[in-house]
């Protein structure tokens, strides 16, 4: 069956002691818990190599937040998926909708990075999401619909049952509003019903569907007790101990 997973994503905080600092705290926080998902820390480019060498990254999985949609060469100031996988690296978090808005990252462009990053060996935590004029319009299912499709359905269904989907609603981002327990369900369902048309019953039963966006260890639970949320992607509440473990223990 799917796993449970709860990443964290750190987005542009902690300079590199501060990061270290955050993943060894997790890992000694973690020492003795039974825990019944994947953790994963989705760090700066410049913290994956000393992090990963830190920790036991079977026990907390390192994530990129982004890579290059080119394999190597003229590409002043990118990084490429290789490049993530050789520091121990096993995911990279690609089409967060902050680097859809800010950094003009298309489905064409997401596309080559989730095709680089797979070939590289790394799961794709590929974000999908709508802002709040296509919620306030309906527009949600369609929206998430042509995100998916424009930038996975090239993948065979084996390549697929690699992804990680993370549903993202735009408008719960940073802002403390967390989408109810019903609006994620039902997105996941829908999800996962787009799924199942493309690739079958299995691979959609198979997949990981994240939820993120304002997740916390005050609604972590009734949101992860939805039979189609597989888990989260926290932003904020990954940046302590004391706020990410109580995500992590809701399941
Ligand atoms: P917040 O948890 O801070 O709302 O961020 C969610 C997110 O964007 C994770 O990728």
């Amino acid at each position: 069956m799917r796993k449970n997973i709860v990443a964290g994503n750190w987005k542009m905080n902690n300079n590199l002691q501060e990061g270290l600092k955050l993943a060894k705290d997790l890992e000694a926080a973690l020492v003795g818990k039974k825990v019944n998902c994947d953790v994963v820390i989705g760090t700066p480019f410049i913290h994956l190599a000393p992090v990963a060498a830190a920790i036991d990254t079977t026990k907390i999985g390192v994530a990129a937040q982004n890579c290059a949609d080119k394999a190597s060469g003229a590409y002043t100031g990118e990084v490429s998926a290789a490049m993530v996988a050789s520091t121990g690296a096993k995911y990279v978090i690609l089409g967060h909708s902050e680097r859809r808005a800010y950094y003009g990252e298309t489905d064409a462009i997401l596309k080559e990075k989730v095709l680089l990053a797979l070939a590289n060996g790394l799961t794709p935590i590929f974000c999908v999401g709508e802002v709040l004029e296509e919620r306030e319009a309906n527009k949600q299912d369609e929206i998430v619909n042509s995100q998916i499709k424009n930038a996975l359905f090239n993948l065979s269904a084996e390549e697929f049952g690699k992804i990680v989907i993370a549903y993202e609603p735009v408008w719960a981002i940073g802002t403390g509003k967390t989408a109810t327990s019903e609006q994620a369900q039902e997105m996941h369902a829908f999800i996962r019903g787009v799924l199942a048309a493309k690739y079958g019953e299995k691979v959609a039963d198979e997949t990981s569907i994240l939820y993120g966006g304002s997740c916390n260890a005050a609604n972590a639970k009734e949101l992860f007790d939805n039979p189609d949320v597989d888990g989260g992607l926290i932003g904020g509440a990954s940046l302590g101990v004391d706020k990410f473990m109580p995500i992590i223990e809701a399941f």
